[in-house]
């Protein structure tokens, strides 16, 4: 079979090549049939637009067009004509059609109705070919392709930092443990304690909660690098921002200060939103009309005041706002949900950290528009964080999107070694485990900052899907790892 003879759908539409002959492989979205004619719309997932076959039952057997049922994948030659009906340039005129796999009708779970999304993760190993999943994984696609052209292009290079690592310095969250011992009978020290030498790695070991601090390490050689890979947390938050396995991005920049790191940041998020609104027009397109079908059900001051290609132009070509945390902790503090105790978690005084509803009330309802805020008590941030003059405030940055809440957590880096090791001895930060860290501070340290972007939360935020296991194809949460 020549296989590699097939044109793919996008190509068709592009090109529509009226008169040539050519094979298209696929699968049937629907079928309409009457006594003259078939109408069958082929999807080969290059593209959301299905692409209709015509086949005339004296040319194709009635046992074969029988089994083009939902979900069937065809191999179909034939000739491209001018489409008769209205919707379409061309249509393929099939002069022979193979069943490469059948669908039972009776069992196959998709059909051409509207499902829920609930119902999609129950079989998210079919869902991606339905036209909102196909759209969500095209777009996650195009995202990061657009995050490698990015970095690519300013000349940062990608790092490939360990996916098991011995350190949770970062205090991130919960780690997913690594070991090959027995556990239900691991070798035990004389202390009763398990035996971790005994270990593969000789010691414990656990799934990566972040690229970071090997990140700073090639920083501090390479100058400008980032990276982009899976990220681990147990922690057990089911909600519709979190997932137990995500990926993230994460560039570190040597000789950047915490205004160059927002700067960048800024940029890299608009390219984004930019490289989608250039590269995926037809199934942005379709994911907007998607959500406002689904915002219909509710009531109108939950709906989105813009619609989504308005919503990310928007974003795209506004300037973020820039503030402190000291500064928002004042706006939260008069604000109405504050005042009225509307807030679940209510802001008194300084120093209080931000919860998800606090975030979203600065970006959504007090500046509508991304809010990116730095310098945050020392006490709610990490250890690595450099620490400003007023010896109560780190240079972190969080960047807030509307909708989502936090897509980026980020920070210049404590450079200098006495600062950082009085800091981690105050947080009990074993010092000697981390000598690898402290050399870079030791030998040739200078300024740099870095920062870490959620990638599915940008795929949200870029799709207008609600929930994060909708934008990731198999998605890992607590009680979750099915597929
Ligand atoms: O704010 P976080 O924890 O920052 C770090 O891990 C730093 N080491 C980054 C750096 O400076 N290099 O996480 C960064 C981002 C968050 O802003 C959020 O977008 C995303 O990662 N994130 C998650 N996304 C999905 N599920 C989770 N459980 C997430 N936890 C964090
Ligand atoms: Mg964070």
């Amino acid at each position: 079979m020549a296989f590699n003879k097939r044109v793919k759908i996008k190509t068709i539409l592009d090109q529509h090549p009226i008169g040539s002959e050519i094979t298209l492989m696929g699968w049937v979205r629907t079928k309409r049939s009457n006594k003259n004619v078939s109408f069958i719309a082929l999807n080969d997932g290059s593209i959301i637009t299905n692409y209709q076959v015509v086949a005339d039952p004296n040319v194709i057997a009635e046992d074969v067009l029988k089994k083009c049922t939902t979900g069937a994948c065809l191999k179909v030659t034939g000739t491209v004509v001018e489409s008769q009906g209205a919707g379409q340039a061309s249509e393929l005129n099939a002069k022979s059609i193979e069943v490469l796999g059948e669908a039972d009708p009776e069992k196959y779970p998709l059909q051409p109705k509207k499902h829920s999304l609930e119902f999609l993760r129950e079989i998210a190993h079919l869902r991606m070919r339905t036209n909102t999943f196909g759209a969500v994984f095209r777009v996650r696609h195009a995202l990061a392709f657009a995050v490698n052209k990015y970095f690519n292009d300013k000349g940062f290079f990608y790092i490939h930092t360990p996916i098991i690592t011995a350190s949770d310095a970062e205090g991130a969250g919960e780690t997913f443990k690594v070991t090959t011992l027995d556990i239900a009978n691991p070798p035990r020290s004389e202390d009763g304690s398990v035996d971790f030498k005994q270990d593969f790695f000789e010691r414990e070991a656990n799934l990566t909660v972040s690229g970071q601090l090997e990140g700073e390490l090639a920083a501090l050689a390479l100058s400008e690098i980032y990276t982009f890979g899976p990220t681990f947390r147990a922690e057990n938050s089911n909600t519709t921002r979190h997932l137990a396995e995500f990926w993230m991005i994460e560039p570190e920049m040597a000789f950047y200060d915490a205004e160059d790191n927002a700067d960048l940041a800024e940029d890299f998020l608009k390219y984004l939103i930019n490289y989608a609104l250039t590269n995926c027009q037809e199934d942005l397109k379709f994911l907007e009309n998607r959500l406002l079908d689904e915002e219909k059900s509710k009531p109108v001051d939950q709906r989105s005041e813009m619609r989504l290609i308005e919503k990310l132009k928007f974003v795209a070509e506004n300037d973020f706002v820039r503030i402190t945390y000291t500064e928002a902790i004042e706006i939260l503090k008069r604000s109405k949900p504050n005042q009225k105790k509307k807030f679940q978690f209510l802001i008194e005084e300084w120093g209080a950290d931000l919860q998800s509803e606090h975030e979203r009330y600065l970006v959504e309802k007090h500046f509508k528009k991304p809010v990116i805020l730095t310098d945050y008590p020392k006490e709610i941030k990490s250890f690595y964080m450099r620490q400003n003059e007023d010896g109560k405030t780190v240079a972190a940055m969080d960047i807030l999107f509307p909708g989502i809440g936090e897509i980026i957590g980020g920070s210049q880096r404590e450079e200098r070694m006495e600062l950082l090791v009085s800091r981690m001895e105050e947080l009990n930060i074993p010092t000697d485990e981390m000598w690898w860290f402290l050399d870079t501070r030791r030998f040739g340290s200078t300024p740099h900052s870095g920062f870490g972007l959620g990638f599915e939360r940008m795929v949200q935020f870029v799709t207008g899907m609600g929930n994060i296991r909708d934008v990731i194809a198999f998605p890992r949460t607590p009680g979750n790892a099915e597929f």
